[in-house]
């Protein structure tokens, strides 16, 4: 028997149960033909259309997922959530990303404090210094203008900020006040990303902007020392006040690291590491890079979609349909995975970074009281731009598993191509992918369909599409920062939303320290081999193994060799 305070507990949940029952009869094509029903499945926002027809769902489902919102207290969850209670109770602290991109009036409280007037705070000092490095005022060791960016950092101190950063990349007004100038990220503690990270790159023209939230993480502080080795190694160890600052929670670290606290971006235990791209997380590169209107821009459309969120009625609530619909899927349809599937090459780093506020949110086993889950949460994210995507895994989708797509369009091209003669522009022949996909999905192709076009007998089966395959359909007005904005902001509140139904934790994420302390066991083996020559202990066999073949094979590895940087 299940706790009778978890959700699966509750009437809406054993009737929406039941209610899958009702739906094994239907088809999406017979769905797709009633008019009123597609009617009342689409929802319009601050230009945003939201369309999930093509969900296997009927209105009475949705009116069922509005319950299932009631019993898990939705409402008040959002209300507590924007209000600054502890909701992330594990780790005793609120959750308010929202502060980041409230206007300067407005108030926001966490332990009874208006946190706004300190985002603003930052907001100004990252505005005052992206200008001056931007204009030349702010130089280097050497009295060159910084035009290079490298931002060091992981996880949400790195996935947020390179979609956005990808994003904007191509956007006119943007692109024209990047003019001159590079942004690169290097997260990974693999010496090949600092190899591809520095090519090209001057140690007297560049500034490294340290991010992370607690200025501990192993793979972020490697490869700060490293950059700190190639600036000091090139311009003298002075040069490191110039060419390094920080973006912390944890600014006693960042001076003990050596980098100026007048030159520290803070932010704050209430912001969530994969919640973290509206702070200086990925307003300081991103404003270094784009200049800060730009940057405000993106915090205004994350601004409009907060408003959306927490002030309309559960029924028009796109992160709240959106976040619904997810549950419905994962844990009545038994689907695990959603495809994000963006038909614009600019949103190529979307669904890695949703993945992390996805998966890392809501991959939980336990409710937020600690009882062991009788259900699963959470689902597999993944997804490529279409039409890439389409000539990749698609075929998996639409013959082989069924997985819930998110179709993303967006109406207005960054930089449209116009061809003399071609049918249609460029931008066009994408949408033509985006509007077909979501109904090859849902109609399918039948065998009697295939016979009328006269298809040799022996192909049909494989020809054969089965359909009832959802999607929804979200359709952007264009691709500014405003939208990419909105866009982020929906996913977040919708992973959010997703959680609040099933009873977790989705601000916690204590499923990666193992692996961490792991590596830490295996770190101090590798130094103590090849430093002291000590055996490997206290591995099983296969662990054992594999290490021994790794240091014999590295035999060469000085134990105390120089410091050597890339050099290609
Ligand atoms: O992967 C675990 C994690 O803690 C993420 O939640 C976080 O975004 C990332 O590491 C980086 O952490 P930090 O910003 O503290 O370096």
């Amino acid at each position: 028997m299940a706790s009778p305070a978890l959700i699966c507990s509750t009437q809406p949940w054993e009737d929406l149960k039941a209610h899958v029952e009702d739906l094994k009869g239907t088809h999406l094509r017979d769905l797709m033909g009633d008019a009123d029903r597609c009617r009342s499945m689409m929802v319009e926002f601050d230009g945003i259309l939201l369309d999930y027809s093509r969900q296997r769902a009927t209105v009475d489902t949705v009116d069922q997922l509005l319950k299932l919102a009631e019993a898990a207290s939705l409402k008040e969850k959002i209300h507590h959530m924007f209000n600054g209670k502890r909701i992330n109770s594990t780790e005793n602290r609120s959750v308010l990303h929202v502060a980041l991109r409230a206007p300067r009036d407005a108030v926001i409280c966490s332990d009874g404090k208006n946190v706004v007037p300190d985002v603003w705070d930052v907001l100004d000092k990252i505005k005052a210094f992206s200008e001056r490095v931007r204009s030349g005022a702010w130089v280097g060791a050497t009295g060159k203008a910084l035009k290079d960016v490298i931002a060091v950092g992981i996880g949400g101190s790195f996935l947020g900020p390179l979609f956005v950063h990808t994003a904007l990349q191509t956007d006119p007004v943007a692109s024209e006040h990047a003019r001159g100038r590079q942004l690169r990220f290097l997260a990974n503690v693999d010496p090949i990303d600092v190899a591809r990270n520095l090519t090209g790159l001057c140690p007297e023209t560049s500034l490294v902007v340290v991010v992370s939230k607690t200025f501990t993480t192993a793979e972020t502080m490697l490869n700060a020392r490293t950059l700190r080795e190639w600036i000091s190694s090139a311009l003298g160890p002075d040069a490191v006040a110039k060419h390094m600052v920080a973006v912390s929670t944890n600014l006693p670290l960042v001076e003990k690291f050596g980098i100026d606290p007048k030159n520290a971006f803070a932010f704050w235990d209430w912001v969530g590491g994969r919640y973290s791209v509206c702070s200086a997380v990925g307003v300081l590169p991103l404003s270094l890079q784009y200049g800060f209107s730009v940057v405000e821009n993106f915090l205004k459309g994350a601004y409009s979609i907060d408003q959306h969120f927490s002030s309309t009625s559960l029924e028009k609530n796109i992160p709240v349909l959106l976040g619904l619909l997810s549950v419905w899927n994962v844990s009545f349809l038994g689907y695990p995975a959603r495809a994000i599937l963006p038909y614009s090459q600019a949103l190529e780093k979307f669904a890695p970074h949703i993945q992390q506020v996805s998966m890392e949110s809501n991959g939980k086993g336990v409710s937020i009281d600690g009882e062991p889950l009788p259900y699963v949460t959470g689902e597999i994210d993944f997804g490529e731009p279409g039409t890439n995507g389409q000539h990749s895994f698609y075929q998996l989708i639409h013959q082989g598993r069924v997985i819930p797509c998110d179709f993303i369009g967006v109406v207005k091209s960054q930089q449209p191509v116009y061809l003399k003669g071609e049918i249609v522009n460029n931008h066009d022949e994408l949408m033509s992918n985006f509007f077909a996909q979501p109904d090859a999905l849902a109609y399918g192709k039948t065998s009697e369909q295939l016979q009328k076009e006269n298809v040799q007998q022996n192909l049909v089966p494989h020809k054969t599409f089965t359909g009832n395959r959802p999607s929804l359909s979200i359709l952007l007005p264009a691709l500014t920062a405003y939208n990419i904005g909105q866009l982020l902001a929906i996913y977040e509140h919708r992973v959010a939303v997703q959680g609040f139904i099933w009873g977790i934790n989705s601000f916690d994420q204590w499923g990666v320290e193992l692996g961490k302390s792991l590596a830490t066991q295996v770190r101090k083996q590798l130094h103590a081999s090849r430093v002291k020559r000590e055996p490997i202990e206290g591995f099983n066999y296969s662990t054992t193994t594999l290490l021994t073949k790794y240091l014999e094979a590295t035999s060469d590895v000085p134990a105390d060799p120089p410091s050597i940087l890339p050099n290609i």
